[in-house]
């Protein structure tokens, strides 16, 4: 068996000496702690008192039967060229790890898609970076690099960290140079779009320095557009019909971050989480809103607990603006940020999901590929 098929199947050697911790006193430790939880338990009975309940991560849901779910991809807004390539790829019978990547792709290879890959918008320096990762449902591995500059397919060099490393996540100069050691072609990811939203931004930021403004009659209408700084992302995720599911999530982040900055993209738990049981759940959005509340995972662990996708969905993002400190806060108390979620379940349903609306989701099925509507907590009115 080669050694990539190896480590995906389970840890061999080096990989399971490091993954099990390779001493005794870790082996004592894990069996004095299941003594005395027995022993607990023991305790609890004798003493007449009912155990406590079987913890909800050991349940599962209902399961589909194996070979008659639809199959389907799910992804953001940005991405109905995505979901219809995972969908073909998918259906042809191509892992639907690779099939999303296939179609994440399309959008970083995209230079008009300002928020993924070549032509993302840059750090607050103009320089472009960044995230994202990977998850494989069967194998329950995840791969992703962060702060990534130079590379314009950041979501397949996550999935060579998954594939060909005992890491998780890379970032900076290590996952540029894993990278270029792996063959990757380094180039400028700034399009001359990107450049001149980015030069108007720094034009514009402030009266206290020594840019000035340009006359309102000189800026190009394809730059106006953007005034703001989008915090647009790509999630992706497949279904096949064995019900194993995978996800992607690829992002320039922030736009004029602070260089260095991670969003919640390239965080399993936050960015993206499978769990190949129950179902995947993925985000686009203000990633610190995320990050401080690992939205995916809390999702999918709702789904584990019986909720349907869209209800999963729609309860954290109520943790989350209820977590909202007052500074993002609007006079209503509402997030004066959006953060949105990507849900797809273990029988091939699914949802999106929003703090603010009208917002929707990419759908690739057997009834084609289409924008749907998302649930959401309040609506903009236009
Ligand atoms: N959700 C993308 C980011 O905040 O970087």
């Amino acid at each position: 068996m080669s050694r990539r098929r190896a480590e995906a199947a389970a840890p061999t050697g080096a990989a399971a000496m490091r993954t099990s911790g390779g001493s005794s006193s870790r082996r004592e430790f894990l069996t004095n702690a299941a003594v005395a939880g027995i022993a607990t338990l023991a305790a609890q009975e004798a003493a007449g008192q009912e155990p406590p309940a079987e913890p909800s991560s050991t349940k599962l849901p209902p399961q589909p039967p194996a070979g008659r779910v639809p199959i389907c991809a799910i992804s953001s807004d940005n991405g109905l060229a995505a979901t219809r390539r995972a969908y073909e790829l998918i259906a042809s019978g191509v892992d639907p790890l690779d099939a999303v990547i296939a179609g994440v792709n399309l959008i970083e290879d995209d230079p008009e898609d300002i928020t993924v890959g070549l032509g993302g918008l840059p750090n607050e320096e103009g320089v472009v970076e960044l995230d994202a990762a990977v998850m494989h449902g069967p194998t329950h591995r995840a791969g992703a690099v962060a702060a990534l500059q130079g590379i314009r397919n950041p979501s397949r060099v996550a999935r060579l960290v998954l594939r060909e490393t005992d890491h998780v996540l890379l970032v900076g100069a290590g996952a540029l140079k894993f990278a270029l050691a792996n063959g990757f072609q380094e180039e400028n990811l700034l399009t001359e779009k990107s450049r001149k939203i980015w030069l108007h931004w720094k034009q514009t930021l402030s009266d206290q320095d020594d840019w000035l403004p340009p006359p309102a009659a000189e800026v190009d209408p394809d730059v106006a557009k953007f005034f703001g700084r989008p915090t647009g992302t790509i999630h992706c995720a497949g279904i096949n019909a064995a019900g194993d599911i995978s996800c992607v999530t690829s992002t320039s982040g922030l736009a004029f971050k602070l260089p260095g900055r991670v969003g919640d993209s390239p965080i399993v738990g936050a960015g993206l989480y499978v769990d190949n049981q129950i179902g995947s759940c993925g985000s686009t959005g203000r990633g610190e809103a995320n990050l401080q509340n690992l939205s995916s995972f809390a999702a999918v662990e709702l789904m584990r607990g019986g909720l349907a996708p869209r209800e999963a969905g729609l309860t954290i993002l109520r943790r989350v603006v209820e977590h909202t400190e007052p500074r993002l806060l609007d006079q209503q108390g509402r997030p004066t940020f959006n953060l949105q979620l990507y849900l797809l379940g273990k029988d091939g349903t699914h949802a999106g999901v929003a703090i603010w609306g009208p917002a929707r989701y990419c759908v690739t099925d057997a009834q084609g590929t289409r924008h749907e509507p998302s649930a959401t907590l309040y609506e903009r009115r236009s």
